[in-house]
């Protein structure tokens, strides 16, 4: 088996790929392009779910890259040897052209080669879908693995619940799958044990999904258009296992970020469990905040959505850099580290890093004023509690008047045998945002919004909204977030002070002169280098020759974006801007909706 390198991996990764006629694409920024219904990217296949659900993609039906993915769902978990809150994910897709016959053989040769990763026979293992009532059961993948080469007993046949993936959603393109593990000699465990038992014997470390379903809002499975493939090999795991190392964090993409944090700190990583554990959780925590804040749709740390999620990851990663009496300003220093590590692999982490710092910098300013504070509430709560749980209204005023995220809260109590009545924080939780903004309550109920004609209508109104900013704002107004609800739309752009009444009146007259005309949306499929010379907008990945998907509204919009929009501006309504506000430093919000 070969030592690689991350660099090694990924590029390995990519021509691999570009040697079976695939073409690479940039990764997606880590936030979803005008998708309600998550916060965050969380597999490759996430920004392509068009294009797998039929839609022509510019580059062609054989795609390859790396995408950077967060997923915040097991943050608990992280400290142990292999949750990470952000990672990598290799990935090939076959958009209606190759089956299961190419990629079953292409993922044996990669896997297996001595030109490619060199793993023994013996250290893989194979599970592929047991079959229900909705699809079969995948003998035709297990035999393309026998011919491969697989033994017939490491061929194991598993459940829904283990091989089949997707929707990333509620709805959307899914299947079943078939999933490599690579087979630890050393863990002996009861006889029978197959991958899906939890001793650490298998470690998944790449998943073919033979994507042919599409999940409906009822629930029910329809049969796709097309037959695709979508692939996913984790980079962190996998150089885990290629570099022989116990966990991920003592891979070459972690060892400078730990050393960073063991030279800052005074401790050391491996010694002691629970400091190791809080060493693990420093550098999760800002390697996962250096990819929110330098993405090309970066966020600062906020009480809303995205930006509280980031918030939340500070924060813990501060709260542990306390505990191993780290001195202030050490965060940033451990962020310096993580964006040297990225900023050749990620351009915009290296062009957004004074952004970074100055960001995290004045989040931990901020959390310094309260934290003694909430420290001090706590231990007082503490002292005078009845039973051993915390009320729901303590937990809300520790979040609210000394900025303690509940999960801070929860974890304090845990450190104390205490609990925390999470419900009834919930409760005081709703009833604030009801006090603030009655909008607000939209996101508590779940769900959120699907990808309808009303969001398709919104979509194609923000769009007319940023080049109507530009034109009565001035050029300097960019795109700094957009989200869509059934509701409204909501849209966050540069501009440092409030806009007039007469800059609102303005903007909202531009974008219903254009409704009025009924203009055709026209998408153009374009190099990207030919996109921005013709003057689109949009956030540009960087990757050189790319294709990209243009749409252009005649005489007002010329935008890059992945779609969908309505067929001609018409369709819209009327539109009002119903709230202008800011939303942080430098940048304004607005609220707009259809009538
Ligand atoms: N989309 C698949 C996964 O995330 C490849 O595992």
């Amino acid at each position: 088996m070969k030592k690689i390198s991350s660099i090694s991996l990924r590029k390995m990764w990519i021509e691999f790929y570009l040697d079976k006629d695939h073409k690479e694409i940039g990764s997606a920024s880590v936030i979803p392009e005008n998708d309600p219904t998550v916060l965050f990217t969380t597999a490759g296949m996430h920004p392509l779910v068009p294009y797998l659900m039929g839609q022509k993609h510019p580059q062609g039906t054989r795609l390859v890259n790396a995408q950077k993915c967060i997923r915040t769902g097991d943050i608990d978990e992280v400290g142990d040897d292999s949750h990470c809150t952000f990672f990598e994910m290799l990935g090939n897709w076959s958009l209606g052209d190759y089956f299961k016959k190419e990629q079953i053989a292409w993922s044996f040769e990669f896997l297996t080669s001595e030109k490619y990763l060199g793993i023994p026979l013996k250290n893989l293992a194979i599970s592929v879908f047991a079959g229900d009532k909705n699809a079969s059961k995948d003998e035709e993948s297990a035999k393309l693995w026998i011919e491969q080469g697989i033994p017939k007993d490491r061929i194991f046949y598993l459940s829904k619940e283990h091989n089949w993936w997707g929707p990333a959603g509620q709805t959307g393109p899914c299947g079943p799958d078939t999933e490599m593990f690579f087979v630890k000699d050393i863990v002996d465990c009861k006889k029978g044990c197959d991958p899906s038992c939890n001793c650490g014997k298998y470690l998944e470390i790449w998943n073919d999904v033979f994507m042919q379903y599409n999940k409906n809002n009822e629930g029910k499975f329809e049969t796709l258009a097309q037959k695709n493939v979508d692939t996913g090999m984790g980079l962190e795991r996998t150089l885990c296992v290629l570099q022989g190392k116990k966990s991920v964090y003592e891979t070459d993409i972690f060892v400078p970020i730990i050393k960073k944090i063991e030279e800052i700190s005074g401790q050391k990583h491996g010694e002691n469990s629970e400091k190791t554990k809080a060493i693990r959780i420093i550098a999760d925590h800002i390697r996962t905040s250096v990819h929110m804040i330098g993405d090309i749709k970066g966020i600062t740390p906020s009480n809303t959505d995205q930006g509280y999620v980031l918030r939340r990851l500070l924060r813990r990663a501060i709260r542990y850099a306390n505990q191993l009496n780290m001195p202030k300003n050490s965060i940033v220093e451990v962020a310096k580290t993580v964006i040297n590590t990225y900023k050749d692999i990620y351009k915009e982490i290296g062009q957004n890093q004074d952004k970074i710092l100055n960001e995290i910098a004045i989040e931990e300013d901020r959390f310094e004023k309260t934290i003694k504070g909430g420290l001090k509430e706590f231990d007082k709560l503490k002292h005078y509690l009845v039973g051993d749980t915390i009320s729901g209204k303590a937990a809300f005023k520790l979040y609210d008047t000394y900025g303690f995220p509940l999960e801070m809260t929860i974890e304090l109590a845990k450190e104390h045998t205490l609990k925390v009545d999470v419900d009834s924080f919930n409760k005081c939780f709703i009833e604030h945002q009801a006090k603030s903004s009655a909008g607000s309550i939209q996101k508590f109920k779940g769900g959120l919004a699907d990808n309808t004609a009303v969001v398709t209508r919104l979509h194609t109104a923000t769009h007319l909204l940023h080049s109507a900013l530009k034109k009565v704002l001035g050029d300097d107004v960019n795109q700094k977030g957009s989200n869509i609800t059934e509701e409204r739309l909501r849209f966050d752009f540069s501009f440092n002070r409030p806009m007039t009444a007469d800059e609102i009146k303005k903007t909202e007259d531009i974008v219903n002169e254009a409704i009025k005309k009924d203009i055709k949306i026209e998408c153009i499929e374009i190099e990207l280098g030919k996109a921005k010379e013709m003057g689109a907008i949009g956030l540009f990945g960087d990757k050189y020759g790319e294709k990209v998907k243009v749409y252009k509204i005649e005489g007002y919009s010329l935008e890059m974006c992945g779609g969908p929009h309505t067929e001609k501006t018409g369709e819209l309504g009327v539109f009002k801007i119903v709230k202008e506000q800011s939303s942080s430093s430098g940048v304004r919000r607005i609220k707009g909706v259809l009538n």
